[in-house]
């Protein structure tokens, strides 16, 4: 049987990589001195491409493999993959969801007690020694609080469960109301910023929701509310959110992710009012082994059975 040829356009972890040299031959992008020039030349004959949520794969690259059967990509944010552009030449998606529901869920948690808490500013100030100078300023209540979602996909509605852990009220905004589901759906985000004293956004990324959180969602939220972001940079505009973070127009924020990673804004990070993490919010050992299996798993249930474990929607 002959070795189906797969191209890695992506970053993907060692091990996986190192998995993937032994099922396939494997050709990584970035390791050829011109990446543009190899795909020009040599782009026909791959059968599959791996890439990894940040990376994502344009229709050009798509188009540059005229034989490619099949995507696989490391994460489950699909906003950098061109779907569309792929399943319109009859190419199958693969992603990773389901797997990170839980420590992206966590992660969120840990985002809003640590911006309502202020856990990172506490323990600033114990090492800059203020401590004997005088008490840290007091903080906000998390356990009870009003949790506005902005998105109730998988991970969405794991937020929402552990929400109930701390006898939090929970609504969502979504597109339409989701079905089966007890907490409230709220149709206006204005309206939900207004109710919620945190608003934690976990909705997919892309032009459909590009600066969908602005300087009026921020505003309705107000000064004693929080937001927490796990989803994209690009949902929340980041200058408006830097200007509303300064001006205490909000209390804080909890920010996993950003819109010009791995840059964050000089601005952002000379507030104390909110917690930069580096989009790490799948980062375990145990979500990143999972997730590395399924990536693998899709491919290999593709050529063996014709079918991914786990198909992108139809875009
Ligand atoms: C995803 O899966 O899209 C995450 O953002 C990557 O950790």
């Amino acid at each position: 049987m002959t070795t189906r040829r797969l191209i890695n356009v992506g970053r993907l972890p060692p091990a996986l990589e190192a998995r993937l040299a032994q099922s396939y031959a494997l050709t990584t992008l970035a390791n050829e001195p011109d990446p543009a020039a190899y795909l020009a030349a040599h782009g026909a004959g791959f059968d599959a491409l791996v890439t990894s949520a940040a990376i994502g794969v344009d229709a050009a690259t798509i188009a540059a493999l005229p034989t490619l059967k099949v995507i696989s990509n490391f994460g489950v944010g699909l906003d950098k993959v061109d779907v569309a552009f792929a399943q319109g030449r009859g190419i199958a998606v693969g992603y990773t969801p389901d797997v990170l529901n839980d420590c992206v869920a966590d992660i969120a948690f840990g985002l809003l007690i640590d911006a309502a808490r202020s856990l990172s500013a506490a323990d600033r100030f114990v090492r800059r020694g203020e401590w004997p100078k005088g008490a840290f300023p007091l903080a906000r209540k998390v356990s009870g609080a009003k949790l506005g979602l902005v998105g109730l996909g998988r991970i969405g509605r794991t937020i929402a469960q552990r929400a109930g852990g701390f006898e939090m009220p929970v609504r969502y905004h979504a597109r339409r109301p989701v079905e089966g589901v007890a907490w409230a759906h709220e149709p206006s985000l204005l309206e939900l910023a207004r109710w919620a004293d945190f608003l934690v956004i976990i909705t997919a990324g892309g032009p459909a929701t590009r600066h969908l959180i602005n300087a009026e969602v921020l505003d309705a939220l107000g000064p004693d509310g929080f937001l927490v972001n796990v989803a994209r940079g690009s949902v929340i505009d980041e200058a408006a959110l830097v200007q509303a973070l300064a001006d205490k127009r909000i209390a804080g924020a909890g920010l996993d992710v950003f819109e010009n990673e791995p840059n964050v804004p000089a601005a952002l990070i000379a507030l104390d009012n909110v917690v930069l993490v580096p989009h790490i919010a799948s980062a375990t050992r145990e979500t990143r082994q999972a997730m590395a299996d399924r990536v693998y798993d899709n491919l290999q249930s593709f050529f063996a059975e014709g079918r991914l474990v786990s198909a992108a929607p139809s875009a």
